[in-house]
């Protein structure tokens, strides 16, 4: 009864994608259950890249059935523009189910996301600007769109009035912008309607059936832990749950059904946007890993802020999600470095902390506490096994392995599908 939850460990970006692709002929069913298209996966398959943002990684293999489920915000017209994408390189959607309780992101959702943003000024969150957060908003008040909506005109013209009515005295009298109709609106949406219907089902359902006639359902995580809403940096994270308990509420399968939570962790760490990051690198080594790790967000284009790995969250990302398999990736990006610091614990104002501090203002006083480990010159990209790694390399997986509780079941070592080495079956 495999029900295989698989997160990012840190503040994303970690290969989440590639960890996907990587099963996705031994599952039958990927399912999305948080975010939307502020995620961005690559996943490389011999000489082709795709770019995936709210579609699951999974729709790549062929056989799986890609679900995005309710925990999802749906920008409809992002939706259709990757489908068209896929389908014109060849690639079958046409299993795709879509819950009819997933929100739907309309325009007044970007809008409110890029004004508020401006609005905010130093305080900003530095989102994607794709309307998430609002979305999200939405939902949680009581005044979201769902999938179902699109399909009944007066119920989803009464909705977006309700919904747009506090958003406009907002719109035109704090922010200075014009008033959204409800017209244009209802428009916007309607026109998606015909082709995202054969597409809307009750996938809680169809999981747990599948689920109980022993089928493989891996359910892909966007974003990761630390950008999680309850249990990362607030207020610098995005607006859902991200953690291994997403999937649950995401996804309408109960917790008893998740077998194993596979935690995807860079070798190193990377941060987009605003908001503490403790072993951010300010100097040359952090511009090195930004060009040697090509860490250039792929939804904004945005630098990615580097730095070296961190224990203190890896324990915490382990507690919080249960890790039972850690995936460890870009391990070659480290190649050639000759002393690699991982940091253990935190100084915060003098007091050495080895978990997680609870309070934001201690998080944002945290200085890492590193041990440094001896680096190796070897390429490891054609590594294939873990003894083909050198030794420093092993030492360095294996220390990360003591100090980040839970066991490395794969290391990658490059951007290709087959560039990882396996240490454990990843479905168990
Ligand atoms: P995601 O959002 O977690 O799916 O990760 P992204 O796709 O945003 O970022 C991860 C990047 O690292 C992508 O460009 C991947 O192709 C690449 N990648 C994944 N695993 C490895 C690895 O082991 N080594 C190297 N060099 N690149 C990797
Ligand atoms: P994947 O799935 C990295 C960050 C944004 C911003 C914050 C809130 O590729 O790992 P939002 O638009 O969600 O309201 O922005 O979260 N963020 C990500 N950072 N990887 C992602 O996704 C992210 N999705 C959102 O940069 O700091
Ligand atoms: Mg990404």
């Amino acid at each position: 009864m495999p029900g295989v939850v698989l997160i990012g460990a840190q503040w994303g970006d970690e290969g989440k994608g590639k960890a996907t692709d990587l099963l996705g002929s031994r599952v039958d069913y990927v399912v999305k259950f948080n975010g939307g298209n502020n995620a961005g996966h690559t996943v490389v398959i011999g000489d082709e890249k795709y770019a995936l943002h709210l579609l699951p990684s999974g729709i790549l293999s062929p056989g799986v059935t890609p679900v995005i489920a309710n925990g999802v915000v749906v920008d409809i017209e992002v939706l259709f523009q990757e489908l068209d994408d896929l389908i014109s390189r060849g690639v079958d959607v046409s299993r795709l189910l879509v819950s009819g309780s997933a929100h739907v992101i309309a325009g007044y959702h970007r809008t409110m996301d890029k004004v508020s943003e401006r609005f905010l000024g130093k305080r900003r969150i530095g989102t994607t600007g794709r309307g998430i957060g609002p979305a999200y908003a939405d939902k949680i008040n009581r005044v979201g769109i769902r999938m179902w909506d699109l399909f009944d005109e007066k119920i989803l013209a009464e909705k977006i009035e309700g919904s747009l009515d506090q958003k406009n005295h907002l719109l035109v009298k704090v922010y200075n912008r014009r008033a959204i109709t409800v017209d244009e609106t209802v428009e916007e949406l309607l026109a998606y309607a015909d082709r995202v219907k054969p597409m809307v089902a009750d996938t809680s359902l169809i999981l747990n059936q599948a689920l109980d006639a022993g089928k493989n359902v891996l359910f892909e995580g966007g974003q990761a832990t630390m950008l999680d809403v309850d249990h990362g940096t607030y207020p610098f994270v995005t607006s859902s749950n991200a953690t291994a308990g997403g999937a649950v509420t995401g996804s309408g399968v109960g917790p008893t059904k998740i077998s194993s939570v596979i935690g995807v962790i860079k070798a190193y760490t990377t941060r987009v946007g605003e908001g503490p990051f403790p072993t951010e690198l300010f100097d040359e080594m952090g511009e090195y890993l930004l060009k040697t790790g090509g860490e250039f967000g792929v939804t904004t284009g945005r630098a990615r802020r580097c730095g070296w790995y961190d224990s203190v969250i890896a324990r915490y990302s382990s507690r919080i999600n249960g890790i039972t398999d850690l995936v460890v990736t870009k391990l070659d990006i480290l190649t050639g470095i000759p002393k690699i610091p991982v940091c253990v614990a935190y100084d915060v104002d003098g007091v050495r902390y080895d978990e997680m501090p609870t309070d934001q203002t201690a998080f944002h006083h945290a200085k890492p506490i590193y041990t440094e480990f001896d680096g190796w010159t070897e390429d490891i990209s054609g590594c294939r096994t873990f003894e083909d790694l050198p030794a420093n390399a092993q030492a360095y997986v294996r220390s990360l392995e003591e100090l980040s509780g839970a066991r490395v079941s794969a290391i990658g070592v490059g951007p290709s599908r087959d560039a990882i080495i396996p240490l454990h079956d990843l479905l168990h």
